[in-house]
């Protein structure tokens, strides 16, 4: 089974969480996309779709899955996203696909948080994958600058322009081991729009799509 194989089991095993009626919140990402797609199989079931970026929007209207603004939709029952690292505590990294800010205000907004994602994104302590944090581009500096203070390393994406016309900094070599503090303090940075640490407001469910089917994690 490959790694793709892993990620369509585990957004396919999110359909269960969809309930009737109402409006559910999308990630972005391959694995999201994968869940997009088997919600188009349901699509009579919903009211329409909250995305968290530009590329889910025009994914779920290739699907035909009307695409709602949240300030329309208001509260939302569900989100279902991907993640780049996730631990048994249901804290995430996110941001791989620059997408994080959005992503984390529709997690805020919706009342469960379903990730779905490949088994290899389950870890001991987040950090391995390079932490995106969203920047003000006129902060980058300064930002890069306070995060260097911290330990971290930031490295500019480059040619990269987020959604909301931000740039994003990877930091690496961040061994988390306070992952809600961690996310405050990145937060505190004037300048920054937010990180890509999802652990004040953690996953609800985490279903890993394995060699040998589907594993939960609550
Ligand atoms: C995008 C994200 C994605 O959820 C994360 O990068 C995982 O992506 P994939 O499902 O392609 O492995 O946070 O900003």
């Amino acid at each position: 089974m490959t790694q793709d194989d892993m990620k369509k089991a585990a957004a396919l095993a999110a359909l269960e969480y969809v309930g009737s009626g109402g409006v559910i919140g999308v990630g972005t990402g391959s694995t999201a996309n994968h869940f997009v797609d088997a919600l188009a199989t349901i699509k009579g079931r919903i009211d329409g779709a909250v995305a968290s970026s530009q590329a889910t929007a025009e994914r779920l209207k290739k699907c035909g899955i009307p695409v709602i603004d949240l300030n329309a939709a208001g509260g939302l029952k569900l989100y279902v996203d991907g993640a780049d690292e996730a631990t048994r505590h249901l804290h995430l990294l996110k941001g791989g696909g620059g997408a994080l800010t959005r992503e984390k205000i529709v997690a805020a907004a919706s009342e469960t948080f379903v990730c779905v994602a490949d088994e290899s994104k389950l870890v001991d302590v987040l950090g391995r994958f390079p932490l995106p944090v969203e920047v003000i581009p006129m902060a980058r500096s300064y930002v890069a600058r306070e995060i260097v203070k911290m330990g971290g390393e930031p490295v500019l994406r480059q040619g990269f322009t987020t959604d909301n016309g931000n740039v994003i900094l990877d930091v690496h070599n961040l061994k988390i081991l306070n992952p809600v503090e961690l996310e405050r303090m990145l937060n505190q940075i004037t300048g920054t729009v937010t990180n890509g640490l999802f652990a004040n407001r953690p996953a609800d469910v985490l279903i890993l799509g394995t060699g040998t089917g589907v594993r939960t994690l609550k």
